[in-house]
């Protein structure tokens, strides 16, 4: 018995594999390698993941049908669900893309976990929150004016997740993830990308006025709310269904974010100044009361120490990989 991770080569899906194979589970991972952003670090995410024997990879599209028949016939226990077409401001140029991979693909994924009756963790996001002008979003909050087609998609698996799980008697649980950053994370996000643009010395675009706020969560925070959320579903009756943001609350401007990079790295960035870019909320805050409250769990890792944690990952494994 094994637990299946799609998106397993991205920053999450790695970063969960690698905790529940130190915990000796049997992990199954899947992803179809795109190339949103380095192709190179997938792979290497994929053979570290490889050193544990308790680890399997398969190269599938989970909006294929193959990826669908071949999971109908394994023994697993729960899915995790991270593969997803990432990123708000490409979902305004290729809908498509994310029609397929967050709609087609989140619809197989059901199918799978109501044939093998198998418990469901799947990726949601803070973006469903919209144009929210509360100080803090709470997930009892309204969520359907989403102000792009990848946060549609998003509030889209919620729903359908929803759906499956009542008719079918499996159990699920969304998160709504908050600016997630870390060892191993995802170049095109703002940590990554400036710490890139700053010591490169290149022009680093500032979208609008530099004072939109965002709540970051560090990774281990994250992997660590997963490890409870398992435990969770595991001890619920089945049908049961609930969505958790994963934020700290603790939410700060980018260039605030952008004084405290520039300070560690002592460079100073040379910024060039850009239009609002469409889709792009003003500002992210996620309330933790709910996680506090039913999960007994409080993500604690504060920005300076996980930056910290990020840039001794970067220097020693990161920027080495272009
Ligand atoms: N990182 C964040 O801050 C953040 C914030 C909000 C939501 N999320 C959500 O969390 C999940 C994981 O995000 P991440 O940051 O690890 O992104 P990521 O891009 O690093 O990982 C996603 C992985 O899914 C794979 N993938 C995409 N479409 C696929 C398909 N059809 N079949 C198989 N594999 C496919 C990609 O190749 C990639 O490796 C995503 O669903 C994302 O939308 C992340």
């Amino acid at each position: 018995m094994a637990i299946l991770i799609t998106g397993s080569a991205g920053f999450i899906g790695f970063s969960i594999a690698k905790n529940l194979l130190k915990k000796k589970e049997n992990v199954i991972g899947v992803d179809n390698l795109n190339n949103y952003y380095s192709k190179k670090l997938k792979l290497k995410r994929i053979s570290f993941l490889k050193k544990s024997k308790n680890f399997k990879f398969f190269k599938l599209d989970c909006s294929s049908s193959k990826f669908k028949n071949f999971f109908f016939k394994k023994k697993i226990t729960m899915v995790i669900h991270l593969a997803a077409e990432v990123g708000v401001r490409n979902s305004f140029y290729n809908p498509n893309i994310y029609y397929q991979n967050n709609l087609r693909s989140f619809f197989n994924v059901l199918e799978i976990c109501k044939k093998k009756k198998s418990n469901l963790i799947f990726a949601s996001s803070s973006s469903v929150y919209g144009s929210n002008d509360k100080t803090y979003f709470s997930e009892s909050d309204d969520t359907s004016s989403p102000l792009s087609f990848y946060a549609a998609t998003k509030k889209c698996n919620e729903i359908m997740a929803y759906s499956y799980t009542k008719n079918y008697k499996f159990s699920s649980i969304g998160i709504r993830f908050f600016n997630v950053y870390g060892p191993w994370g995802r170049p095109d996000m703002s940590i990554y990308k400036f710490t890139n643009l700053i010591l490169s010395k290149k022009k680093l675009p500032l979208y609008g006025s530099g004072k939109q706020l965002r709540d970051f969560t560090y990774i281990d925070d994250v992997v660590n709310l997963i490890d409870i959320i398992i435990n969770k579903l595991n001890s619920e009756r089945k049908g049961y269904f609930d969505i958790f943001n994963s934020g700290k609350g603790n939410s700060i401007s980018i260039l605030n974010l952008l004084k405290i990079l520039s300070s560690k790295l002592k460079i100073n960035p040379k910024i060039q100044k850009k239009e609002k870019q469409m889709g792009d909320v003003f500002y992210t805050n996620s309330s933790s009361k709910k996680i506090k409250n039913k999960l007994n769990f409080e993500p604690n890792t504060s920005l300076k120490k996980g930056i910290d944690l990020f840039l001794d990952w970067y220097f020693e494994i990161g920027s080495k990989i272009k």
